[in-house]
């Protein structure tokens, strides 16, 4: 894996230069980037001590920083410039909760270009995206960065952004190293608590976290982050088997492995380690090259070496394979395309990006209740009296790592609905519940915007109720309480528990955080502009106790069955169903489905199921469907989960309108975890599932698998 320069390079090098490249120091904090780039820290370029800074951005100001490590330092080696580039540099987009809700790849894809092309042009190599984590429980603030619960969806989204990052050329002047992350299982701690254990059985690491970060190494993943977290008592940045068994041995991976921030002195928190040295030891071999700011590597392990001089092989591995990252980012032919400053003045912001994002925060929303044809708001003479400070909060906007984002060029929700209200169309604003009656008094409706602003979902911001905050219930009861007709625009990271606002509100169209495009995107949804067909990549549950859920579950023995008043697989104080299920999502037309039919229906264990379905829009405005596949296993060696998302498909119908969509995939789909590099296809009978939701299939086929058949990867 080691490029030959790299190699050369090794041979030369002191062993404290080596352990400079393994070292990430950070640049400034979050908000305050470059403020840490004094002149000690340029002397420490100059020696050779870092190979890498993060929370740095500006094409002069890094230009100047890359000129002291490759013109000062003794073998001008470059350095390598990261930054947590999620949804946007400076072009935000919705947050990617939301654009895992738009069931459409393209969406990621083009948005990463564009996240790509932004932060290159400002002097970056290298973004800690995307997370890929899978994750079933709200309670989890960083929900808001991942693609949901579902390792199929998930690993479609994780895909579409990495190729959007690196567009196949890593040397390319405009594309980003990717940080596929974070490796382990990062989305599932004990009751929901960031940074807690993930206790996952074997299989379940296997099926449903490790997919989404195999097919992010299927596309080139360059780079790797491990998780803060445990699995069972093995903290991720020490994990062997994970790093270097499952992803170098098994997949492959050849690319760098960096830790989280701190993590690999926490391992003395974990318990796995009696100190620094120790710490290092156990990183360094578990596979992770690169240390983020606890600088373990750089003042302890010369001291661990001493106590183990086999590190010193890993050593050579881990400086090799920064080295051979920054060759492949074409450092060292010439650094200097990233610090063009004219490039970065006509990059950011442009009108081609700001439409890309109006486009996806439209298909990200998701219309969870639509009683009466509340939305969208008919024309005609109305006055709507729009309520809550979420209305005009932009930056909850912009979410959880907002990059170079501003504030200021949000279209806020109120600009947006003021700014695109047809002929007749009224708007009148109020921050508070305060004077609501008078307020209200000739309003024909309300238009509610109410949630969670963007400090409640993300890093650290775990919540043990996820209902409402108290004062957004406080403004929902008001709202309903004046007797208007009471519309709800939701902004959220997370899935909520609403079942008052479900059973109050006429409408509910949940637009997570919409990015800089959000007032747009929300007014020609609400005005009829647009249709809303954004699906659920989680499912909101009615109350916090069924956190965590899944659609995906395994069949129980005694199955649930809310009639029975027999033990069953129920709780006795609430149904098992969700308020809202994955994939839910309704749209201002009518779809129906007919036709499923398979082009063959016994399947050789290498073959090709071919599934197909026509979709017809019934109803009488354009708009799209999200055209969903799943799976059932209905006997195997082990149970298998209920159903399972194998395909999905957005189809754009004018009325009338019909397609046929056609879903290839293979068996090898249905492989299950049996062992390390040990995935069983089982012959059998498989039975496939169409429709708009995972709680709404509309028809079914078996297919047979005609033979058992063996493989050492699960399907990308
Ligand atoms: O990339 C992030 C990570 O997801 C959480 N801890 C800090 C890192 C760098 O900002």
């Amino acid at each position: 894996c080691l490029s030959e320069r790299a190699q050369n390079l090794l041979k030369v090098m002191t062993i404290e230069e080596k352990i400079g490249q393994l070292h990430q120091a950070a640049g400034g904090r979050s908000k305050n980037l470059n403020s840490k780039l004094t002149p000690e820290e340029l002397d420490k370029v100059r020696r050779g001590e870092v190979g890498s800074y993060l929370h740095v951005a500006g094409a002069k100001a890094l230009g100047e920083l890359q000129k002291v490590a490759t013109e000062e330092s003794k073998h001008g080696i470059p350095l390598l410039f990261a930054m947590d580039v999620v949804h946007g540099y400076r072009t935000i987009f919705p947050v990617p909760i939301a654009m895992a809700s738009t069931w459409d790849t393209e969406q990621w894809h083009t948005a990463s270009r564009i996240a790509a092309q932004e932060a290159t042009a400002a002097g970056l190599h290298w973004t800690f995206a995307p997370m890929v984590d899978i994750a079933r429980d709200p309670r989890w603030g960083r929900i808001v960065e991942g693609a949901g619960a579902d390792p199929y969806l998930g690993s479609r989204m994780a895909a579409a952004q990495v190729e959007g990052f690196q567009n196949n050329d890593l040397s390319a002047s405009d594309t980003l190293l990717a940080t596929t992350k974070h490796l382990g299982v990062y989305g599932a701690p004990t009751g929901g608590r960031d940074y807690g254990s993930s206790d996952v059985s074997e299989r379940t690491l296997n099926e449903v976290y490790l997919p989404p970060f195999y097919a992010a190494n299927v596309s080139g993943s360059g780079s790797y982050m491990t998780a803060f977290n445990d699995i069972g008592g093995i903290p991720s940045t020490a994990n062997e088997e994970i790093v270097d068994g499952i992803l170098r041995e098994d997949w492959g991976f050849c690319g760098l492995v960096v830790s989280d921030w701190n993590a690999i002195h926490e391992l003395i928190n974990h318990g796995v380690a009696k100190d620094r040295p120790a710490a290092a030891a156990l990183a360094l071999k578990a596979g992770v090259d690169m240390d983020m700011t606890s600088a373990v590597y750089k003042e302890d392990l010369v001291k661990a070496i001493e106590n183990d001089p086999s590190l010193m092989m890993d050593l050579d591995l881990a400086a090799g394979r920064v080295i051979t990252v920054k060759e492949q980012l074409g450092l060292f032919d010439n650094a200097a395309k990233y610090h063009d400053e004219a490039r970065e003045k006509a990059q950011m912001l442009t009108p081609a990006s700001r439409e890309a994002a109006r486009i996806a925060a439209e298909k990200s929303a998701v219309l969870l209740k639509n009683d009466n044809n509340a939305f969208p708001i008919a024309s005609g003479p109305q006055k709507i009296a729009v309520l809550g400070a979420l209305a005009t909060d932009s930056l909850t906007q912009l979410g959880s790592w907002r990059g170079r984002g501003d504030a200021n060029d949000v279209v806020s929700i109120l600009d947006g609905l003021k700014t695109h209200a047809p002929e007749g169309i009224d708007i009148s604003y109020s921050e508070t519940a305060e004077n609501i009656s008078d307020f209200t008094e000739n309003a024909d409706r309300i238009l509610l915007v109410i949630g969670e602003d963007y400090d409640l979902s993300g890093e650290a911001r775990s919540r043990s109720d996820i209902e409402l905050p108290a004062d957004q219930t406080a403004l929902f009861k008001a709202a309903i309480e004046t007797g208007k007709p009471v519309s709800v625009i939701l902004v959220t990271g997370r899935a909520l528990a609403i079942p008052e606002i479900d059973q109050d509100a006429d409408a509910i169209l949940n637009i997570w955080m919409g990015g800089v495009e959000a007032g747009n995107a929300v007014a020609n949804l609400v005005y009829g502009t647009s249709a809303p067909a954004g699906r659920l990549p989680i499912s909101f549950p009615r109350k916090t106790g069924q956190a965590p859920l899944t659609y995906s579950e395994y069949p129980s023995g005694r199955p649930a069955d809310p009639d029975l008043s027999n033990d069953s697989n129920r709780f006795i104080d609430l149904p098992i169903t969700p308020l809202y299920p994955f994939g839910h999502g309704l749209s201002y037309s009518t779809f129906e489905y007919s036709n499923l039919s398979a082009a063959q229906t016994e399947i050789s264990a290498d073959g090709v199921i071919s599934l197909s379905v026509t979709v017809t829009n019934t109803g009488d405005i354009t708009a799209d469907e999200v055209v969903q596949l799943y799976m059932r296993d209905p006997v195997a060696f082990v149970a298998r989960p209920q159903i399972q998302l194998r395909g999905f498909k957005r189809v754009t119908l004018e009325p009338d309108q019909s397609a046929t969509v056609t879903f290839e995939l293979s068996p090898q789909q249905a492989a299950i975890y049996k062992g390390r590099n040990d995935w069983k296809v089982e012959s059998g009978d498989l039975e496939f599932f169409i429709g708009g939701s995972s709680a709404d299939l509309k028809s079914s086929q078996i297919i047979n698998i005609l033979n058992n058949a063996d493989s050492k990867a699960p399907a990308a």
